[in-house]
């Protein structure tokens, strides 16, 4: 396809601001978040005091993407513990704010532990808030690494799977440095590619109705200067069709332990598309978004968005996404009714590989998918 419909961006850093930071101002502890409701309009920052406030940054979509998830769950216990709050009330609070990503869960779990243990050990208060906080702080860490991981993993992947380069490769939703204390998960991979000269161009899927795609992803494809093109999410299959997609290169919210992957809505008919056209579907993830826990995809629970997420549109750029209605400019009749998960589930079958800060999982077993699993708990 010609390239007049690419756009190239300058190399910049992806964000001024970073998607998260813990800061300690003299009025006490805080959590520092980019949000990314506002983006690509402004960079602005959401300052949280208190774990209900992340609570309601989580649901927003202020802070989002299933690591970045993970990692805000685990400070926000952090938070609650330095700040003097009933932790167990927070966490369960924070670790129920969305149900599908099960990172957050996970992180919530391991700061809330960390302040657990160091009571038992006898730790006064004090202590055992620097223990969730230094777990928070850890996750973080290990996240970054993860992302580091996962982009060598994938890019030796693309290379036996795509031998020669010039990658086409679609992306849906977000997933760089917005959703990671790293440079994230497929788009690391991605950005990889481009840095490494294998990539030729970065399909993006809008990713309709939050527009996770126009909004983030371009805005981080624009900075990191790849070059890349935006499309509706339903002019996918007429992509696939015209041979322009190479591999499709996907985050997750949830992989169960039979290999089934939830991840934003739209996933699973880029899956079907890439099977029909022969076409590598592969998905980036570390081993915190694997579930061992959930048998299967039909057992995870698809958060489901309020209608008006799709019935309205708002402007400039930034949807509203509170629980009542939207207060945008309505497209549908006035009482329709929308139907609107965020999440939906792809079939192990339908993914090529899965590849992991521990290795690529292919094909995608349940012993393959528990054998990568037990590989990072053993370290
Ligand atoms: O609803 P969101 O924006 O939190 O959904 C995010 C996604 O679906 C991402 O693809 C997923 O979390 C993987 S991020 C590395």
């Amino acid at each position: 396809m010609a390239d007049q419909y690419a756009h190239s961006g300058d190399d910049k850093r992806p964000t001024e601001i970073p998607a998260i930071r813990w800061e300690e101002p003299p009025e006490g502890p805080v959590l520092v978040l980019l949000d990314q409701t506002r983006l690509p309009a402004e960079e602005v920052e959401l300052v949280c005091t208190d774990a209900s406030a992340l609570v309601e940054a989580i649901r927003s979509l202020a802070v989002r993407g299933a690591p970045l998830l993970g990692i805000a769950g685990a400070y926000g216990v952090a938070l609650a513990a330095v700040r003097g709050f009933d932790v167990d009330e927070a966490a369960a609070s924070l670790a129920g704010a969305r149900p599908t990503a099960v990172n957050l869960a996970v992180g919530v779990r391991r700061a809330q532990s960390a302040h657990e243990a160091a009571l038992a050990k006898g730790g006064d208060v004090r202590q055992a808030a620097a223990a969730a906080l230094a777990a928070a702080r850890q996750l973080h860490r290990e996240d970054a690494e993860a992302s580091g991981r996962m982009a060598e993993h994938g890019l030796a992947l693309l290379d036996e799977l795509l031998p020669g380069g010039g990658h086409r490769v679609l992306t849906h939703c977000n997933t760089g440095s917005l959703v990671s204390g790293g440079e994230g998960t497929a788009f690391a991979v991605a950005l990889a590619a481009h840095r490494t000269g294998r990539l030729r161009r970065l399909w993006v899927d809008e990713t309709r109705p939050l527009l996770q795609g126009a909004r983030l992803t371009a805005y981080e494809a624009a900075r990191s200067g790849m070059a890349y093109t935006l499309l509706t999410d339903n002019a996918a299959g007429s992509l696939f069709a015209a041979g322009e997609v190479d591999a499709v290169l996907i985050g997750a919210d949830r992989i169960t332990a039979d290999g089934s992957v939830a991840n934003k809505v739209g996933s699973y008919p880029l899956a079907v598309l890439a099977r029909y056209h022969h076409v590598p579907f592969i998905v980036v993830a570390p081993v915190t978004t694997v579930d061992l826990d959930t048998a299967d995809g039909a057992s995870v629970e698809v958060e489901q968005r309020p209608g008006h997420e799709v019935t309205e549109v708002t402007a400039p750029q930034v949807p509203v996404v509170g629980v009542e209605a939207g207060g945008g400019i309505p497209v549908a009749p006035l009482g329709t009714q929308a139907y609107n998960p965020a999440f939906d589930v792809t079939p192990a079958e339908l993914v090529t590989a899965i590849v992991t800060e521990e290795g690529v999982v292919s094909p995608v077993t349940a012993e393959a998918l528990a054998e990568v699993c037990a590989r990072s708990r053993r370290v």
